[in-house]
């Protein structure tokens, strides 16, 4: 695979992201209080960075569990189709529900596992979403937090992969293809 013919150009840096997570977890924290049966689920692969950064910051007891849900493939346009590839562990019913998910882009992602989720009746559901591309919606859905909105532009690091790769960078940077 040629992974050579693309820069990446730093957009968000990594002090910016870390005081942004502080925040909306301080949000997240005050929305939740007094809760003791606080799940957040994160969506694999592309937001474990940003999961283990946000946990880290809950002024809350939490679990933590994982969904994965089919995405891109290699390549950089949205498939329509969501598929479920891994399940939850755990039971939600009546469970309140923090959904963590990188990147909100044409919606069909988070509005098929917002579906998945509420036919399981938890008591609260809610959404944190470290980027939003709202100029790509497809599907109606916001997210109760977000990190920060951003343009049309393909983005990798803090978790968020090109063809896998990337995933590592401790900033968001927007991907450039060179000839
Ligand atoms: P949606 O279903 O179109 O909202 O897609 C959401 C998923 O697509 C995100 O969870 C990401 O995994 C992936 N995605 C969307 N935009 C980007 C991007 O700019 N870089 C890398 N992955 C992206
Ligand atoms: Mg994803």
């Amino acid at each position: 695979m040629d992974h050579s013919n693309y820069v990446i150009d730093e957009m968000i840096s990594a002090k910016t992201i870390a005081a942004r997570v502080e925040s909306l977890a301080a949000e997240i924290s005050e929305y939740f209080k007094g809760t003791d049966k606080l799940v957040v689920v994160g969506l694999l692969r592309g937001s474990f960075v940003f999961i283990a950064d946000l946990v880290r910051e809950l002024d809350l007891p939490v679990e933590v569990d994982f969904l994965e849900a089919s995405s891109y493939g290699n390549a950089t346009e949205s498939s329509r189709e969501v598929r479920i590839l891994k399940d939850l562990r755990g039971e939600i019913e009546n469970r309140d529900i923090l959904v963590v998910e990188d990147i909100i882009d044409t919606g069909h992602t988070m509005t098929h596992v917002l579906h998945l989720l509420k036919s399981r009746n938890p008591a609260r559901l809610k959404v944190c979403a470290l980027l939003d591309k709202p100029s790509r919606r497809e599907a109606e859905v916001t997210a109760d937090w977000t990190g920060f909105e951003i343009p049309d532009e393909f983005v990798v690091g803090y978790g968020i992969d090109y063809a896998q790769r990337n995933r590592n960078l401790p900033y968001i940077g927007s991907v450039r293809f060179i000839k």
